[in-house]
């Protein structure tokens, strides 16, 4: 366990949940999380036994229901144009390595969406609610939502969501690809294990070359993609695990991975 004041982090084996704990203002995003998370994820980052890391929030109201408003009187237009360039969770979690998992636990509105988005895939309960609701502040989307959710569901949902702010419920946050799964709400946390585990028992180096050619499908064309793609598939025959995992088959066993 760890001494965060907004969050907590607690390893289950291979797996780390990161779980923001501010549940009297529905786990809302304040600079001290952001703060808090990008420490957190810096240190799971270095764990060579964490393999997988969820994310979600405290309680079963809320996984995250956006930045933390109340902090907004004090922004100025170049603080919150320097978030760019800052080390924020979504920033951090963009260039994570290991795979990231969102269980989505609640509502998940403006920056705990985006939050979301920048996670890898998408588990929910079925209470969970999605919104984009920074319209209603007279703001929009500033931590990726305009181009993840974008990419995500394609232009005409994100652009509904977008310009109305209005909530979706987990049913149709599946429907459109928002969230891999739903589950309900007491088996939440079981399933989203259930995945993690599974993930955590794959070669960690390939895993980690896996995500960077996938994410980067979206921010390339198809010929440099297909390029970055064939030079990640090369480094991983470079790797101990990549012959653990060709002894493993042919010598019909489990295979055991290093990371190296
Ligand atoms: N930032 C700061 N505080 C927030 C918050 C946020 N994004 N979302 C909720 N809270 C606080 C509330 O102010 C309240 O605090 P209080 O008890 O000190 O008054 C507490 O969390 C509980 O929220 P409350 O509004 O009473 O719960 P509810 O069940 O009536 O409504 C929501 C839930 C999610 C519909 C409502 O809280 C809401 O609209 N939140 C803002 C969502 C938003 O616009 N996010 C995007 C920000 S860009």
């Amino acid at each position: 366990m760890s001494n965060y004041e907004t969050i907590t982090v607690e390893k289950r084996d291979k797996v780390a949940f990161l779980t923001i704990n501010r549940p009297d203002k529905l786990n809302s995003l304040s600079s001290k999380v952001h703060e808090e998370g990008v420490a957190a994820l810096d240190d799971l980052r270095r764990d060579e036994n964490v393999r997988v890391v969820v994310i979600t929030g405290t309680g079963e109201k809320s996984f995250v229901a956006g930045a933390d408003i109340s902090e907004f009187n004090d922004k100025t237009p170049v603080t919150q144009r320097n978030t760019f360039y800052e080390k924020t969770l979504f920033n951090s979690i963009d260039v994570f390595p290991k795979p990231v998992i969102a269980m989505i636990n609640g509502f998940c509105l403006g920056g705990g969406c985006e939050l979301a988005l920048a996670c890898d895939i998408r588990v929910a309960s079925e209470n969970a609610r999605f919104s984009q609701p920074e319209i209603n502040l007279g703001i929009m989307p500033g931590g990726g939502g305009t181009q993840r959710l974008t990419r995500l569901i394609g232009e005409g949902r994100a652009m509904e969501m977008i310009l109305t702010g209005d909530m979706i419920d987990a049913a149709t946050a599946h429907k459109f690809g928002l969230v891999n799964h739903v589950h309900p709400l007491a088996e939440l946390a079981e399933k989203t294990l259930e995945l993690a585990n599974k993930i955590a028992e794959k070669a960690p180096v390939a895993l980690q070359l896996c995500k960077e050619a996938v994410k980067f499908a979206s921010r390339s064309n198809l010929d440099e993609g297909l390029r970055r793609e064939v030079d990640l598939f090369a480094i991983c025959f470079s790797t101990e695990d990549k012959q653990e995992g060709v002894s493993a088959f042919l010598e019909k066993r489990k295979p055991d991975f290093k990371g190296k």
